[in-house]
């Protein structure tokens, strides 16, 4: 899979260091050319000649070290890898690379390659949490740098949560993912939203519906994948942020208005596979409502409709919408389409087995402002999010610039 790929493997000093080895390693046995560079901090961890004798090439730590095959140093290496791994990735690294320093090896190959590069970090879950570090992230997502997200366990500084680096079979795994998927979303904000919306009756109760967030955030990951700054509007699910995504949560179809309309202007995709209520309820109690005898009635008043609204201020923008229907699919998506000035949108027959909400899996048919039509098979929903964003993209490239 990585037969003739030239990786460069960063190790920077971290605990988690001794597993580079074993990354090395399988990079190797998959057939990439590996060569590591190493932090001074690194070797306090584990030895360069552990990495020599895996990767079978001499290992790099200091700028100025005797070169011993790279023409121009830093330069050869930079030109020559088709991805720089660094694995783990510690604060600093990261930190570094998002401020543009470049005071040794590894950081200035890392800021002389136009190679993709791929952090997969590891630190203590309050370094991970740390607002300078998200705004590092964000910063380097933004300009097309690749995470490979820690993993949640028992760190090494004692404390339980997420921050521990991602077992080396899954990071080898997602970097062939990310080396065969196709940057076509670099420089393109996409704004996605997902999940149900929450509608108040009382300081107790809501309405909602099933929706589980699962399809909006596969739409999300995969666009973030791609290479897009992605900001994704939530509803309540139970779901992780996917990595290199930005969320941002929402409770009532009026909360999710508001904070869709303050991304929509930036945004180049907009993707609306939130389950939004039409109706709320008129006046929400400000106590909880007792129970008495006989039945209760519960005044409901229109939401605003948010795609709608998102349909009337499109300009050159790529505008996909969701139509969860139950009967006459083809009839009502087609309408939503006409009536919310949609470049396409996503219908799922709810009641059909595998399609619609809460499971991995949908059956979808995107229909076309131009009448066209294609319909897919089950497929898992990051299969459907990836056909979607194929469709995007094919729209996005016949835009003006
Ligand atoms: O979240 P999952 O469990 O994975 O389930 C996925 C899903 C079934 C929620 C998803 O595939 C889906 O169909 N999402 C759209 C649900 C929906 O609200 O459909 P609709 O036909 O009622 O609305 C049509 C479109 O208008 C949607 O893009 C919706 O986001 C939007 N809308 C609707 C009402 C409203 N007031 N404002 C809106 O923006």
């Amino acid at each position: 899979m990585l037969q003739g790929k030239i990786i460069a493997l960063g190790v920077t000093g971290g605990i988690a260091a001794y597993k580079a080895a074993e990354v090395a390693s399988r990079l190797k046995k998959l057939g990439a050319d590996v060569h590591c560079v190493m932090t001074k901090s690194a070797t306090e961890f584990i030895t360069p000649l552990t990495l020599r004798t895996i990767t079978s090439n001499p290992v790099t730590i200091e700028m100025f070290q005797e070169p011993k095959i790279w023409n121009v140093e830093h330069i050869g290496l930079a030109d020559a890898i088709d991805a720089y791994l660094v694995a783990p990735a510690t604060a600093n690294i990261i930190g570094k690379v998002a401020n543009g320093i470049a005071d040794d090896f590894l950081s200035t190959t890392i800021m002389a390659t136009k190679a993709p590069v791929i952090f997969a970090p590891a630190m203590n879950v309050n370094m991970l949490e740390n607002p300078f570090y998200t705004e590092n992230i964000d910063k380097l997502t933004h300009h097309g740098y690749r995470f490979i997200e820690p993993a949640v366990g028992m760190l090494a500084c004692g404390y339980a949560g997420k921050g521990k680096l991602e077992d080396p079979e899954k990071i080898v795994e997602q970097l062939c993912e990310m080396l065969c998927t196709e940057q076509d979303l670099v420089g393109k904000k996409v704004l996605v939203t997902a999940g149900p919306t929450m509608e108040s009756i009382d300081p107790v109760r809501y309405i909602t519906n099933h929706s589980s967030g699962k399809m909006g955030y596969q739409v999300a990951e995969q666009a973030a994948r791609r290479g897009a700054e992605v900001v994704l509007v939530s509803g309540r699910t139970s779901l992780p942020v996917p990595y290199g995504v930005t969320r941002i949560d929402s409770g009532s179809a009026l909360d999710m208005f508001e904070k869709v309309k303050k991304e929509f202007s930036s945004a180049d995709i907009v993707i609306k596979s939130a389950a939004v209520a039409d109706y709320r309820p008129k006046k929400a109690a400000d106590k909880k409502i007792k129970k008495k005898e006989g039945d209760v009635q519960i005044l409901l008043e229109r939401n605003p409709d948010i795609l709608a609204y998102l349909g009337e201020h499109k300009g050159q923008k790529v505008l996909v919408g969701f139509a969860a229907e139950t009967h006459d699919l083809k009839e009502n998506a087609c309408n939503k389409v006409r009536n919310k000035n949609l470049d396409f949108i996503v219908a799922n027959d709810i009641l059909e087995e595998g399609s619609g909400f809460q499971g991995d899996t949908n059956k979808v048919t995107f229909y076309f402002a131009d009448e066209r039509e294609v319909k897919l098979p089950m497929l898992s929903k990051k299969e459907v999010a990836g056909k979607i964003l194929d469709e995007v993209v094919l729209l996005s490239n016949q835009r003006p610039l």
